[in-house]
């Protein structure tokens, strides 16, 4: 294998996209495989799936000079491809914690016996540890040239490309030398821009993405459990997040306190972690991580409590409107979404709810058929006795307490996302309550700062 590599990507959901368009903008010639024809149809038409800052672009560029394109055939995928990515989902299986490896699994196979020349594959999905040493094997087994890598993805959504081209680490698992030299020929634009190479074994680069996921999820689990505290203590989080945050040992960073974590990566490689190391039989090690999520899914929970509360304790046929549906801002994804599960709950207590999201409406509406969405943010405030701060939206952050105030028929409002600063909308009349901080505590508080305020 010499000269210029060609890459295959098999898989085209969020990371198999990014990393196809990112691969073409780095030079190399790249074929994105995809078993659904209408998703490959519409790539090849530089339409993106997803909604994701600055990808349609890049995708766009790499069409136009020729260096991406979309097929659903993997014989032309063996043919082509020096090196192969597998960027297939690993979602949570239904009825258990553990990880759904079938669509991993599916593209090996799919892929293996067709091989006939020495290439590499790189295994880029979220799997157990573990899985790459197996994978290994079923590939060598098939074809004695292909060997086997492991190269994590640590992309978040809706910082994706910046996240693909200019990474803080790139992490291998080899089992070569050949492996080493070959992925630092394909990342050497990356690396030249500062990123860390990190050269490990199969296992620990698994392990890496799963550490990383279950070190983040715990440092967010970590500030709610702090908000629980506050809420019973009197404390105030946001004020508590900032002086541990200050802590260069502890930094700022996945410290916002509110309605927790969701998405299609944190919860489930959590708990997916958590039934690998049972299974291993080291569950005590990772225990913990049942704690993180139980903290987590509690916040949806105590939200719910607040507008119940504000609502005077009777929920029944009670106007509420919910901002929100993405799992955080910036995004359309709701998979896991703590705003869709805190709609449901409210729901399921018997109020009238109405969701609005900027971006994520279409996939709201088709994940939860059963709740009811309002095309405009003042369509689903309209007559609200309670507006839930779900997402925190620009649209969202930057709503003043006298333009709501002038949609809604009561002024009460949760905060879940410690989004909004509370003194001016205690001022305009509103009942304003968030996660974390202690009703009395919080009235104290806008009265010390309006106080503040007005002193010469
Ligand atoms: C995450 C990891 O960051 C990424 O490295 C991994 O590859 C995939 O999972 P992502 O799911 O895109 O990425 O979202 P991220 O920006 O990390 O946010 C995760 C969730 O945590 C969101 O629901 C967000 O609202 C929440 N969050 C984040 C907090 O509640 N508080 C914080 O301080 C930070």
């Amino acid at each position: 294998m010499s000269g210029e590599l060609r890459l295959t990507v098999l898989g085209a959901g969020y990371l198999g996209i990014t990393h196809a368009a990112s691969m073409a903008s780095l030079g190399f010639d790249v074929l994105g495989v995809d078993t659904d024809a209408a998703r490959v149809d519409q790539l090849n038409a530089g339409h993106l799936p997803i909604y994701e800052p600055g990808l349609e672009e890049l995708l766009g560029a790499g069409l136009e000079a020729g260096r991406v394109k979309f097929t659903t055939s993997y014989p032309e995928a063996a043919a082509f491809g020096d090196v192969h990515f597998i960027c297939t989902g690993t979602p949570q299986q239904l009825g258990s914690n553990r990880a759904d490896l079938s669509q991993v699994h599916a593209c090996v196979a799919a892929l293996a016996p067709l091989l006939d020349r020495p290439c590499l594959v790189v295994g880029k999905s979220t799997v157990p540890v573990g899985t790459a040493r197996r994978l290994a094997a079923e590939l060598s087994q098939a074809c004695p040239g292909a060997e086997l890598a492991w190269n994590p993805e640590f992309l978040r959504e809706g910082n994706a490309v910046a996240d693909t081209l200019a990474p803080d680490r790139i992490v291998v698992g080899v089992t070569s030398g050949r492996a080493e030299q070959i992925l630092r020929q394909l990342y050497a634009r990356p690396l030249a821009g500062g990123a860390a190479f990190i050269v490990t074994s199969l296992e620990t680069a698994e392990l890496a993405k799963a550490a990383a996921n279950a070190f983040l999820a715990t440092k967010i689990s970590f500030i709610n459990a702090m908000a629980e505290i506050c809420e019973t203590a009197g404390g105030d989080v946001r004020d508590l997040a900032q002086i541990l945050g200050a802590d260069p040992r502890i930094g700022p960073a996945f410290l916002r306190a509110g309605l927790g974590y969701g998405g299609g990566c944190l919860p489930k490689d959590i708990r997916a972690f958590v039934a690998r190391a049972e299974d291993l039989g080291a569950g005590a090690s990772l225990a913990f991580l049942r704690e993180v999520d139980a903290i987590n899914l509690r916040r949806r929970a105590r939200t719910a409590d607040l507008a119940h509360e504000l609502a005077g304790g009777n929920l029944t046929g009670v106007p509420v409107c919910v901002l929100g549906a993405a799992f955080k801002p910036g995004s359309d994804d709701v998979r896991d979404s703590p705003a869709l599960d805190v709609a449901q709950i409210l729901t399921g207590m018997g109020a009238r709810v109405t969701v609005y999201d900027p971006a994520a409406l279409d996939n709201a509406r088709r994940a939860r058929p059963e709740l009811s969405y309002a095309p405009t943010l003042a369509g689903a405030a309209r007559g609200a006795h309670v507006v839930l701060l779900l997402t925190e939206w620009p649209e969202f952050t930057a709503l003043t307490p006298d333009r709501l105030g002038g949609i809604v028929a009561r002024r009460n409002i949760i905060d879940a996302r410690n989004a909004l600063d509370p003194v001016p909308w205690r001022e305009a009349g509103w009942e304003y309550r968030a996660l974390g901080v202690a009703e009395d505590t919080a009235a104290e508080d806008t009265a010390a700062r309006a106080r503040l305020d007005a002193s010469p």
